[in-house]
């Protein structure tokens, strides 16, 4: 098995989510220990933004460079995720790293029937951490465009995500504690 894993936390040691990415892999590859395992981290080597010249598929040295992510994602069984919230939404490192994948003709294809995602069956697993809690009737529900927006960009792709959360990280002592307990349940409940 090939498991890709991306951080994008720009956090550090105080980080988060990195600690949880590096749980969600751990137990995989206890599971399985022959897991190949290729590690990118978005903040310590940030991609440019996306723009016509880095386009997957072009001719220039920057679209060569956005190719190899874009093969590196197809290659991998499993994909976990490291997505802290900054500002209500992903890393833009992150973005950065999507703008790589979600490419037509090779993650997704239009047609008569619409849009058909092309890579079922690729695992993805995402590690959310953030620091308030947006949970249904939360009063900032309505702010929350992370697990919306990874959940529709890689349902899209046909690969609808597993999502592991920690949540309401800024709330105290006491609600970190429970943030991480609560993710590390959600680890163990991962299928092996
Ligand atoms: C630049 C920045 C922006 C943040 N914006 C939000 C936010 O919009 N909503 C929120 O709930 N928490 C926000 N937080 C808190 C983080 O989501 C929280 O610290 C989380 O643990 C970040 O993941 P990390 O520790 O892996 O970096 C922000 C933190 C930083 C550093």
């Amino acid at each position: 098995m090939k498991l890709l894993q991306i951080d994008s936390s720009i956090t550090g040691a105080s980080s988060v989510s990195r600690p949880l990415t590096e749980a969600v892999v751990a137990k995989l590859v206890a599971a399985d220990p022959a897991t190949a395992v290729t590690k990118r981290d978005l903040a310590a080597a940030p991609l440019p933004h996306l723009d016509l010249a880095s386009y997957p598929g072009g001719e220039s040295e920057a679209a060569a460079a956005s190719s190899a992510i874009l093969e590196e994602f197809l290659a991998a069984d499993v994909v976990v995720i490291g997505a802290p919230m900054y500002n209500f939404t992903i890393p833009s490192q992150l973005k950065a790293w999507i703008d790589r994948v979600v490419v037509r003709g090779r993650t997704f294809s239009y047609g008569p029937d619409g849009v058909t995602g092309l890579i079922p069956g690729k695992r993805i697993i995402i590690v959310v951490s953030r620091g308030n809690f947006y949970g249904p009737g939360a009063p900032a529900a309505v702010f929350e465009h992370l697990e919306t927006l990874l959940g529709g960009v890689f349902g899209f792709l046909g690969a609808p995500p597993e999502f592991v959360i920690a949540e309401g990280v800024a709330a105290g002592p006491e609600h970190l504690a429970a943030a991480l307990d609560s993710a590390h349940q959600a680890i163990d409940r991962l299928a092996a």
